[in-house]
This record gives structure tokens, sequence and C-alpha cells, in this order.
């Protein structure tokens, strides 16, 4: 019996520390669905049948690597887990024999103000790592993404971006260090993994390539005020106008701004109907004092007044940005930050996609009837403008690859709780209708999109092998001209593919 074995296997494990049997969990468990179930975001994969043979929650390097040796040798696969917010529940579901490493006990966050550094370990999340600055100084910051509970682990090896995208870039882009344990079970550095892999894994997603125990991030100078705001307009008060003009100028403006878009239909109290909305979300990085006049001089539109801004400290803005995606008030405690399990738990299925042109007025107009007449729970698009910091750097400084050239970015995100296969059906017929609709208006060969918001619909590996051409199919929309250089690092540090999964990066053979 494969996990029997490897379970055996791990027990005699040169050097492996007492307290592994309390971290492995195999399913006549009595605490294996709750730690399954644990950190699984997406509830579209709560049933299912693809579930781990044993799940193995290390508290130490040793405890891992014991783990990649052990599952090889007993023809397990291994999917590794931080945060568990992969959009196709990558880190934890596999059609094959399979051992969850959940990194969840690996929490530490060491926070050096006096170099602005800071050491994570993979296990914990962006809002932890926000606190934990916040506890040691007022004015330093790093740029990642808006939700609190994403975990680092998969945020940081795929990109990962937030309200300060446009004058920090994304996190992987102040990422100056880590440690990953590859195949042969071997602790490497920075400088012993060789800057080929260090660049692979800010950017490539770390599923590939081993397991990535801990990140060291350069921090970033913010001022002690800054300014957010969330101010709503429907169709009837000329969302449509202020968006054509935002499409004009949002990659533009002072790179200590950024104002994201959030679409939805509501039900308008002041119209008694069903409308679209657009939120314009904002951070920027200054007093309400310096906002106004910036907002006048270049969003007149939105007509933003100083009593839809609130001043507060960084941390006080990842709370109110937080708070518009889960729906709170964004005037709680920071130690909200902490809450791991805040986010309203639904079943989804995203999306994205870069624009490169302003869409059309009649392109915008289309897009509201189609969303106007959607049969489902609940939706939401997202625009983010791009600029600033992201046309700095190049294509392939790291293997994050979407750069300049793109006004903004969307992400689309579809949410239901009902039960049942048709209702399931529904909502993703919803959002690749919607995918199909944009396709005239955003970039193309290839139609690029963002591995962090995974989306299993642009094509899969075959059980994870599939060839470096045929991986093109969707290799290319997540990482355009890095793949082939991804697939070399691959090739490299992973020839035999245990790494894999339905996205992984392929190995290459000798003619390619
Ligand atoms: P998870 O644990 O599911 O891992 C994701 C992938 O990375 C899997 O393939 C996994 O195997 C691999 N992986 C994880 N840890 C690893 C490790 N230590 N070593 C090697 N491989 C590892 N994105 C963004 O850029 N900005 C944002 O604001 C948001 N907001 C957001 C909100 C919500 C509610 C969700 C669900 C998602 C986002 N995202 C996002 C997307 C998010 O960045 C993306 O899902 C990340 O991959 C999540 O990282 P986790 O560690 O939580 O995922």
């Amino acid at each position: 019996d494969p996990h029997q074995n490897f379970v055996q296997c791990l027990y005699n494990y040169p050097n492996i520390t007492n307290s592994i049997s309390n971290v492995v969990y195999t399913q006549t468990n009595s605490s294996y669905s709750y730690v399954l179930d644990l950190t699984i975001q997406n509830r579209r994969f709560s049933n299912s049948s693809s579930k781990p043979l044993v799940i193995v929650t290390p508290l130490d390097v040793t405890q891992i690597l014991a783990t990649i040796i052990c599952s090889q040798r007993h023809g397990l696969q291994i999917r590794t887990r931080s945060g568990g917010h992969d959009y196709e529940g990558l880190s934890y579901v596999a059609e094959v024999p399979f051992v969850l490493l959940d990194l969840s006990n690996l929490q530490q966050i060491a926070v050096d103000e006096e170099s602005r550094t800071a050491w994570v370990q993979s296990g914990a999340t962006l809002g932890e790592l926000y606190y934990r600055i916040s506890q040691k100084s007022k004015t330093l910051g790093f740029p990642a993404g808006v939700c609190a509970s994403v975990g680092i682990g998969g945020h940081f090896s795929g990109g990962g971006y937030g309200l300060m995208m446009r004058k920090y870039g994304t996190a992987a882009d102040n990422v100056i260090d880590a440690h990953i344990i590859d195949v042969n079970g071997n602790l490497l550095d920075r400088q012993a993994m060789g800057e080929d892999l260090f660049w692979a894994i800010r950017g490539g997603g770390g599923a590939s390539f081993g397991v990535i125990v801990d990140w060291k991030v350069k921090l970033v100078p913010v001022p002690s005020t800054v300014t957010v705001f969330n101010v709503s307009r429907t169709l009837e008060e000329n969302a449509t106008e202020i968006i054509q003009k935002w499409q004009l100028v949002a990659n533009k403006l002072d790179e200590r701004i950024m104002i994201r878009v959030d679409i939805s239909r509501v039900n308008s109290s002041q119209h008694g109907k069903l409308t679209i909305q657009a939120s314009f979300v904002s951070l920027f990085l200054g007093g309400v004092e310096d906002l106004i006049p910036l907002m006048q001089n270049s969003l007149p539109e939105l007509g933003l007044d100083r009593n839809d801004c609130k001043e507060t400290s960084w941390i006080g803005s990842a709370v109110f940005i937080n708070a518009v995606l889960i729906g709170t008030s964004g005037n709680e405690p920071p130690e909200t930050m902490l809450n791991r399990t805040q986010i309203y738990l639904g079943k989804g299925k995203g999306k994205s996609d870069y624009v490169s042109q302003p869409i059309p007025v009649e392109g915008l107009q289309g897009l509201w009837r189609l969303l106007y007449d959607a049969k489902v729970e609940n939706f939401q698009l997202q625009f983010a403008p791009y600029g600033g910091r992201m046309y700095e750097i190049s294509e392939s400084e790291i293997s994050f690859p979407h750069r300049s050239g793109y006004i903004y970015h969307i992400h689309y995100g579809v949410i239901w709780q009902e039960e049942g296969d048709e209702i399931a059906q529904r909502h993703m017929n919803f959002i690749r209708k919607v995918y199909k609709y944009m396709e005239p208006y955003v970039s193309n060969s290839p139609r690029a999109a963002y591995v962090n918001y995974r989306d299993l619909d642009i094509g899969v590996n075959n059980n994870g092998y599939t060839s470096y051409t045929q991986a093109k199919i969707w290799g290319l929309k997540y990482f355009n001209n890095n793949f082939k250089r991804l697939a070399r690092v691959k090739t490299k540090v992973d020839p035999d593919n245990f790494f894999r999964n339905e996205q992984s990066i392929p190995t290459l053979s000798i003619e390619e």
C-alpha cells in the first residue's frame, strides 16, 4: 500500500523530529477532514473525490524534505498548499494518488526595520505580513494583494499585486532572497539555487520547481498618512462616461495613486431597479489635500469629494481595502488582518485579461447588457490600472511577464452558494460567455492571462505530461516570452518532472 509505505518512510527518515507523527493525517485520522477543509477557499472543490491519501503539515525543513523524498520513493505526487486560494484548487485536488504538503504551520515573519527587509514563511498570510510590518514601523509597507487571507507561497510565486502596484510593482518584484527545497531534498538559498531558478519562482508559479519555504522581501517606504476612497456610480450616475475617461488617464496618473474599478450589478435604491454599478476603489500615498486637486485635474467626472475620502495609516488602508472585498465597514482594528477565515466562502470561478486599447463605448454597453441579464448569484469584474513602475520593469526582469503595453488588467469572478451541478454549470457558462464577449477588446496572440487567477479553461497538461509545444497553448498566455526560459529552468532543476500538475511548466525534449 503506497500510502502506508510513505508514512513508514517518513517516520524512519534520518534526523526526522519526533513530532512528525503529530503532523501526519491519513484518511482514517479523525482530524483529516478538518485539516483538509481549513484552507479550501473555493467551495467548488469541497466535495471533490480527488482527495489526498495523506496530509502532512510540516513544522520544519526536515519534515518537508522527507515528504518530498518519501513521496517519490513510493510513487505519490505532491500538492503544496500555502494559503489555499488557488482558483482551480490545484494546491489540494488531484486526479492521481498524492500527498498534500500543507505549509500552514510555517507562519513566521521577521521584520527588520533597520535594513527595511523581512523574512516571511510561505504559510503566512498577506494580512499577517502587513500587520507585522505595521507593528514595527508606520512608514514601511509592502506592495502585495488586497485580500488578507491570501497565502504568501502561492501569491509571491505567481506575481502578486495590490493597490501599490503602480508605485512599487508586484510582490515578486520586491523579493530579494528565498529558500527552496528541490526535488533532491536540497535546501537552497538564492546563491545556491542560482539566478535562473530564483528568476523562475518570481512569477512562474512555485509548484513546478520545488517547495519554497520562505522569502526575503524589500519593504517599501509609505507616508504616515495615506488616503483611501471607495466611490460608487451607477449607469444612471454616468458610470459609463467615467469609465471611458478612466481608461484614458488611469495608467498615466501620478504613480502614488491607483484607482481600481469594481463592476457589479446592484439593486439601485434610488431608481428601484437593477443596474450596473462601478465602484472606484483607491489608495493614494499622500494626504487628502494633495489628492483632491489631483483628482480634479485628471478625473473630474468622478466628482470626488473630500467627504468620500478617509485619511489613515498604511495598515488602516490595508484594512479598508480588504473590507471592500469582504463587505465590512473598513473601520475595524488592524488585528482584523490576522483573521484567516473571514472571507465569505462560496464556490467560484475566475478569469483574467489584459487591455491595450480603451474599450469603445459600444463595447462597454454590450458588456453591461450581458451583465445585466446574468442569471447568476454574484459576479464582479475588476479593472486594475497599469503604468508607473509596471512600465519601467522589463518583461524578462522576473518571470512575471505582463508589463508595458497594457492600460489595465481585468479580473472576472463569479461566486455562488447554491448546491447542484446545474447551478454550477450555469455560473461557469456565464463567466465563459463574458470572456468570449470580451475577446475583440483585449490582448491577443497571445490573449494574456494571470497565473494567480488560475483558469484551466485556457488549457491543461495531460496528467502533468505534456510537451512544451502543446503546453504553449496556455503557457504563452500566462508567461509570454518567458515561457521558454521557464521550461529550460524546469528541465534543469526537475528533469523527471516530479513536481507536476494540470498547468505545471513542462520539461523540454532535446528537439525543443
Ligand atoms: P495556494 O496554496 O492555493 O497555492 C497556489 C499555487 O501555488 C498552487 O499551485 C500551489 O501548489 C503553489 N504553491 C503554494 N505554496 C507554494 C510553495 N510554498 N512552494 C511552491 N509552490 C507553492 N492575487 C493578486 O495578485 N492580488 C490580489 O489582490 C488577490 N486577491 C485575491 C483574493 C481572493 C479571495 C482569492 C481567492 C485570490 C486572490 N488573489 C489575488 C489570487 C492569489 O494571488 C492566488 O490565488 C495565489 O496563488 C494564492 O496563494 P495561496 O498560497 O493562498 O494559494
